[in-house]
């Protein structure tokens, strides 16, 4: 069964978005650079490469089911020097992740809407991977709540965060 245009237009559409997710995280691993949050950087940049990871599952799902990949242009966030510490980095996170699953809750409703069964599975490996992202973000924050803005709770949580891996690596191992 063909994809519908509306279908494939909503895949491309969230296919840019998980780009454009992989850029925002990778700017935020760069603003806590200049904060010298090390840990923290180094986290964001794993997320980074995680939104790669999603990008390119809907890019092979479309190319799979016939459909066709359009790209969009990437735009750079404006907003990266307005985060002055970590939280306020993780809270940024989050709340762009709270747009994400409304998207695919939407896409839910649209293959449910068209019969298309294939798409909805894969949308549902989605939904739960956002459940399991918020999850992790709101931990964080609570976590970074918790220590404060500084001291050394927050050194020791850098510190943890810091030993985050790359899931490419994990799934591309032999
Ligand atoms: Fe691709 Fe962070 O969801």
């Amino acid at each position: 069964m063909k994809l519908t245009q509306k279908m494939q237009d909503a895949l491309n559409h969230q296919l840019n978005c998980e780009m454009m997710s992989s850029y925002l995280y990778l700017g935020m691993s760069n603003r806590l650079i200049e904060l010298n949050f090390v840990g923290a950087s180094q986290w964001m940049r794993m997320q980074a490469e995680e939104e790669l990871v999603h990008a390119m599952k809907l890019y092979s799902y479309l190319q799979d089911r016939g459909g066709r990949v359009k790209l969009a242009n990437l735009e750079a966030t404006q907003e990266a020097g307005h985060w002055n510490d970590m939280v306020s980095v993780f809270k940024a996170a989050l709340a762009h992740e709270e747009l994400i699953s409304t998207n695919f809750y939407e896409m839910v409703d649209l293959a449910l809407a068209e019969r298309d069964h294939a798409t909805n599975n894969l949308l549902q490996w989605f939904v739960a991977e956002q459940v399991e992202e918020e999850a992790t973000l709101v931990t964080l924050i609570q976590k970074l709540e918790l220590v404060g803005t500084s001291g050394p709770g927050l050194f020791l949580l850098d510190q943890e965060l810091a030993t985050r891996v790359s899931i490419v690596t994990i799934q591309t191992a032999p």
